[in-house]
């Protein structure tokens, strides 16, 4: 099967990253507050005289009016102009007074009060910077044989002869934060997180508080991406955490945690108060290239100014790189600031581009991880939660246990074989030993993976500890609950009639990678979902939230935690997402299977909805046959995608969303003006030059469909030595062929 293998994650992922969390205002939650305002100028502003108890509405009306005019005006030169007009007192007396009036007449409560903001930054938190070149993460490793498959892979992809040896540059992976800085002319224009690898965050006024990131380079490309990782050393983590505790604050769980807060911060001054330090590890779009390797490149990076990690070197072979990676992990515990493992890249820029990308990683590196951290506890019980797509997870209740510095209290079980100490085809895990409830576990986890159960201590069961009985029916629904054959996984089948199901499809579908609505994540999905008048029980209930009976902000106000200005924000935030690029509205569908990569694949193959929408309601056969020679699309997520559009209740859902949006076609990006975007071509024969894998993926990144067999949608067959069938096939189709050569020739090799 080549199927993505994507499908759901249990409902509550205990590896959840606290920097994830948003709260709306971009700070994490209990940090140190805003610092104190300049004292030097005296009192401007008059903050009123007059015994709030005597104001009457309208005299309060105009008064609120003048403080929000003054607040906002010393809000602008304080944060937007890093230059005070009025003094601190002066300042709070200001909001004091506000609020005094606000709490008297709460009916004259501004839409733009000043009380519901933080500093000068908009209310919807930071900008969105779309980057140039989308920021990828890694493949990771954790064992040498992992290592030397990825030297094998990569050789044969690119058809190396056995006794060539590759070199590569192995580096410490830093465990903080990406960040992607843009110089143009030599001058810092902007910088972004990585956000979802597409869209990151505006964080420039704060990474330009960096010692270590310069603010001009000299003799540089016109455009250069400086990519790498924000992170906190050791000790200055302590001591920060040691200043927050003093003052009552609440201090951060770990050093990846803090860096995160202190960037993401709306107000620079919080950020140039954290000591934030920054490693460059690469690069993202450049006008002109850096060098001819990787480890030439990171030189140049260094003599512009940018800190490159000392424990950078150049090995020759994976044996080279697991020898380096033995000496960094041996280090670990000294180097002052936190790893969680070694990246490996391939040196030679040539050979780099000639690897590639997979959908999110390059073919050209590896993150080899350090071994998972473990820790024994005791399992208190067994949750089952119900997924998006009706699979029963059950997840560990553990009596919570620190493993490699963080709490956990959860992991998983995967599913019920799992529980009873066998895999999926029967064979004996764990020597076939279940686990039930009060037994002592040992726990592990690694990186931001969900921990897991590794193992159980049979010597410490209790005598009443009984085998656990994995329950029939769903828990939420009482459905049936049933496993098809070859499925590993027991579903609810209750459908949309499941709550379960139909809340954890909302909550996806308001996902980061999905919708990502500012303000509506899965708590508020939850709020809406159980609410009568402003239920969100379907996806497009959420585009019907603001005209909801024509009263939809009115009662959004008035619900607990809501104000006039969190309403606004939300139902703005909805409106900006009725438009919405064509990959993210397939993977918010949530249909089984069809996870991030296959979305972005199926964009791509069709490039718009109505394509899509035509295919998968047209024949089943030749949906079947279309959805399957796509390159990373196999039968089983290609028949999840028409039996979803053959479900009438599915359909219903999903045209009842689509009347509300405006889906933007997929970009093809190099397919235009190359001279084989949207030809459909099929490889045969032995090639000489390059493998078939790596001329597929290149023809692919030339915005040209690559299918394995001739037919008559074949616009191009490339013949290599010893062409048979297929190009008898292309001759008598009257396909056009060419040779190896002439292809080249055609891509501009
Ligand atoms: S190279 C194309 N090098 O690891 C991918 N990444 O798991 C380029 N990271 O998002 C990444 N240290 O935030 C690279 N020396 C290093 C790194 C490193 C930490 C992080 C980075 C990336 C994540 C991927």
């Amino acid at each position: 099967m080549n199927d993505a293998q994507e499908d759901e994650t249990p409902a509550t992922d205990p590896s959840a990253k606290a920097s994830d969390q948003r709260n709306g205002t971009g700070q994490v939650p209990g940090d140190p507050p805003v610092p104190k305002r300049s004292s030097q100028n005296p009192m401007a502003i008059d903050a009123g005289h007059d015994p709030v108890n005597t104001l009457d509405e309208a005299a309060a009306a105009a008064e609120l009016n003048r403080l929000a005019q003054a607040i906002a005006r010393a809000d602008t030169a304080y944060h937007g102009h890093d230059a005070p007009e009025i003094s601190d007192a002066a300042y709070d007396a200001l909001k004091r007074r506000n609020a005094e009036i606000e709490n008297r007449f709460p009916a004259l409560k501004r839409t733009d009060s000043p009380s519901d903001r933080v500093g000068a930054a908009p209310a919807e938190g930071f900008g969105k910077i779309r980057h140039a070149r989308r920021m990828l993460s890694l493949a990771n490793a954790f064992t040498p044989d992992e290592v030397s498959e990825f030297d094998a892979r990569i050789r044969r992809y690119l058809g190396l002869p056995a006794d060539q040896v590759i070199r590569y540059t192995a580096e410490p992976k830093i465990d903080g934060l990406s960040l992607s800085l843009r110089y143009e002319g030599g001058r810092l224009v902007h910088a972004a997180t990585r956000g979802d690898g597409e869209t990151g965050e505006d964080v420039t006024a704060n990474a330009r508080t960096l010692a270590d990131i310069p603010q001009t380079l000299a003799d540089v490309p016109e455009v250069l991406e400086i990519r790498g990782e924000v992170y906190m050393r050791h000790g200055d983590f302590q001591r920060l955490n040691a200043r927050a505790a003093e003052a009552g604050n609440r201090t951060f769980a770990n050093p990846r945690n803090a860096a995160a807060g202190s960037l993401r911060q709306l107000d620079p001054r919080i950020t140039r108060s954290r000591p934030l330090s920054f490693f460059a590890y690469g690069w993202g779009a450049l006008s002109s290239p850096l060098a001819e390797t990787q480890m030439q490149a990171l030189e140049r990076l260094r003599a512009l100014g940018f800190t490159i990690n000392p424990l950078t070197r150049l090995c020759d072979g994976p044996q080279a790189l697991i020898a380096h990676y033995r000496q960094i992990e041996a280090t670990r515990a000294d180097l002052g600031y936190d790893i969680d493992g070694v990246v490996y890249k391939v040196d030679d820029l040539t050979l780099q581009e000639r690897l590639g990308f997979r959908s999110t990683t390059p073919r050209w590196a590896l993150a080899h991880k350090f071994p998972a951290e473990t820790a024994w506890t005791v399992l208190e019980g067994i949750d089952i939660q119900v997924g998006r797509t009706g699979a029963l997870s059950p997840v560990a209740r553990l009596r919570p246990v620190n493993v490699g510095g963080v709490l956990v209290s959860n992991a998983t079980l995967h599913n019920e074989d799992y529980i009873a100490g066998t895999d999926s085809r029967g064979a004996p895990i764990r020597d076939g030993r279940d686990i039930r409830i009060g037994d002592r576990v040992q726990v592990y986890r690694a990186g931001d993976v969900i921990p897991k159960i590794a193992d159980i201590d049979l010597s410490a069961r209790p005598n009443a500890a009984a085998p656990y009985d994995f329950p029939q029916v769903c828990p939420e629904c009482h459905s049936p609950a049933v496993r098809e054959p070859g499925d590993s996984v027991r579903r609810c089948t209750g459908g949309l009639v499941c709550p379960a199901q139909q809340v954890e499809r909302l909550k996806h579908f308001v996902s980061r990678a999905a919708f990502d609505i500012e303000g509506l994540g899965a708590k508020q999905i939850e709020m809406f979902f159980a609410d009568e008048q402003l239920a969100i029980r379907q996806p497009a209930d959420i585009f019907t939230l603001a005209e909801r009976d024509g009263a939809g902000l009115a009662r959004l106000k008035n619900r607990p935690g809501w104000g006039e200005t969190s309403a606004d924000n939300l139902f703005r935030a909805i409106k900006a997402r009725r438009t919405i690029a064509l990959h993210r509205f397939l993977f918010a569908l949530g249909i089984r299977h069809v996870g991030e990569n296959a979305a972005q694949l199926l964009a791509r193959h069709f490039g718009t909805w109505a394509a899509v929408h035509a295919c998968l309601t047209g024949p089943a056969d030749a949906a079947l046959a279309e959805l399957t020679n796509i390159n990373g699309i196999g039968p089983v997520m290609a028949q999840s995608l028409i039996d979803a559009f053959a479900n009438p209740a599915e359909r219903a859902a999903i045209d009842a969303l689509v009347a509300h949006l405006d889906i933007t076609d997929a970009e093809r990006p190099q397919a235009e003006g190359s001279a084989v975007s949207g030809l459909t071509v099929v490889f045969t024969g032995t090639l000489t030059r390059m493998t078939r894998a790596e001329a597929k993926a290149r023809a692919e990144a030339m915005g040209a469909r690559v299918a394995g067999s001739v037919s008559a949608k074949t616009d191009l067959l490339v013949a290599g030595e010893g062409a048979g069938s297929k190009a008898a096939k292309a001759e008598a189709l009257g396909v056009k062929v060419i040779d190896e050569d002439a292809w080249l020739a055609l891509i501009g090799a």
